[in-house]
């Protein structure tokens, strides 16, 4: 016979073995509940949508990394490598009839072929807040304060991370200012969206291949994203021009952050551009103040998405979050709680007598709503602890011959060993 063949996940894709998943489910509890404090509902949508979703309305990078596919009925289909586009297509047909702001949360499962490395796989499960309906900066400031809320609750304080802010308004008022024309602005965000990982020189010789601009201007250009404070702009900015509106914009932005209490992680961070086509205005990411990981998050404002998937007009801002880069950095600071198996009771029966009793019990707890582990099979005493142990109860019904013969059963706490005589007919609820 020939050796059976041995199947592997796919490259970047991940199994959920009880412990990670239960570690998954601590994130997306941690998730929930900070957009539930907000007023956040929660929606989802299919895995599966149309191409044309993503080709023109996600930006190259993502288009290229799609999963695609004509499916059976000539259809051209992809896996959803991000979650905006969808709620753009599920709110251009229900808006009409909701209440504004619209305040949505998700938790899909996103599918981009990567290449795949340290906070980077194929797959993923991204946490989507969105708030829809509302152009003031207050939205874009609870938004962000929603993505800092769940950070905190995990352990995640100021020291350990930080949101870096921008303005993709504010950017192209400043090239605005520096003389670059408009046509070449998304040409000089794909530029200063890499500084940090290419390097000054990269980026000023880019910016003269690229755009042809001069080696001084670019240099120039570089110096002011580099500053921390947007009034720091102001000498570049006359009165009423689109940069001092985008300076009072992002000023705003930090000063609503601050009031809702989470000043101490804010920066201002003009080389944060992002990466998807569809931003507008203020920008942001949350990394680790170490600087050793992938972006925890991302988001912005989008303004005209849900226009351009013919959906009503609406203002819109959010962000996402996945659970890789998040869970890698827990991990490595220790944070994650210790998530162990657990089942309210275990029943050990002495003598294999006990069995159809432990049966009824067990019937008669879960009835109750209890979590109740059995042995299935005769054992001895020390293997049934063994397995109550292993199960993680917090407490063991024990059934010995003697207690059962005086209607009795013993009932003890896993934790300190203390033991409690119990009437059967309360066990089995028959009082
Ligand atoms: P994004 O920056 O592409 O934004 O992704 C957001 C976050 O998802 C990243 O910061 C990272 O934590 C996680 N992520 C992305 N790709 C991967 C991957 N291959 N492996 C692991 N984690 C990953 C968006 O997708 C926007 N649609 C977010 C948004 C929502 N903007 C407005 N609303």
């Amino acid at each position: 016979m020939s050796k059976p063949q041995k199947f592997k996940t796919l490259r970047g894709f991940r199994d959920f073995p009880p412990e990670d998943l239960q570690r998954r489910e601590y994130l997306f509890s941690v998730f929930r509940s900070a957009a539930e404090r907000f007023g956040y509902r929660e929606y989802d949508g299919p895995p599966l949508e149309a191409l044309e979703l993503y080709t023109d309305k996600s930006g190259d990078e993502i288009v290229d990394q799609l999963y695609a596919f004509t499916d059976k009925g000539g259809r051209e289909v992809a896996l959803r490598p991000e979650m905006t586009p969808s709620l753009a297509r599920i709110l251009a047909d229900r808006s009409r009839s909701l209440p504004k702001p619209i305040r949505w949360f998700s938790i899909p499962q996103l599918f981009r072929y990567e290449r795949t490395q340290k906070g980077r796989l194929r797959e993923h499960f991204q946490w989507n807040v969105d708030l829809v309906g509302e152009d003031a900066i207050d939205a874009d400031a609870e938004i962000l304060a929603v993505a800092l809320t769940a950070l905190r609750d995990l352990g995640l304080g100021p020291d350990r991370i930080r949101a870096r802010i921008s303005d993709r308004r504010l950017l192209a008022a400043l090239l605005g200012a520096k003389g670059l024309d408009p046509e070449t602005h998304e040409g000089a965000y794909r530029i200063i969206d890499k500084v940090e990982r290419e390097g000054r020189d990269r980026a000023v010789e880019r910016f003269g291949t690229e755009l042809g601009v001069a080696e001084s201007l670019a240099g120039e250009i570089l110096e002011l994203l580099e500053l921390s404070d947007p009034a720091e702009l102001r000498s570049l900015a006359p009165d009423a021009s689109p940069l001092e509106e985008a300076i009072v914009e992002v000023e705003a932005l930090l000063e609503v952050a601050r009031d809702l209490g989470f000043g101490e992680y804010l920066s201002f961070d003009l080389t944060i551009v992002r990466g998807l086509a569809y931003y507008t205005g203020p920008v942001f990411e949350i990394f680790d103040r170490a600087g050793e990981y992938r972006a925890i998050c991302g988001g912005g404002r989008y303004d005209s998405l849900l226009e351009r998937v013919g959906g009503e007009a609406l203002p819109a801002v959010g962000f996402g979050m996945g659970d890789v880069v998040v869970g890698e950095l827990l991990d490595e600071l220790d944070l994650l709680p210790d998530l162990e198996p657990r089942v309210d009771y275990f029943i050990v029966s002495i003598t294999g007598e006990e069995r159809a009793l432990g049966r009824r019990i067990a019937a008669s707890l879960r009835a109750r709503g209890h979590s109740v582990a059995l042995p299935l099979r005769d054992g001895s005493v020390g293997k049934q602890f063994k397995a109550a142990a292993s199960e993680g109860a917090a407490q063991v019904i024990i059934l010995g011959p003697d207690e059962v013969g005086r209607g009795e059963g013993v009932i003890r706490s896993m934790a300190d060993g203390r033991e409690e005589t119990v009437a059967l007919d309360t066990l089995t609820g028959e009082e």
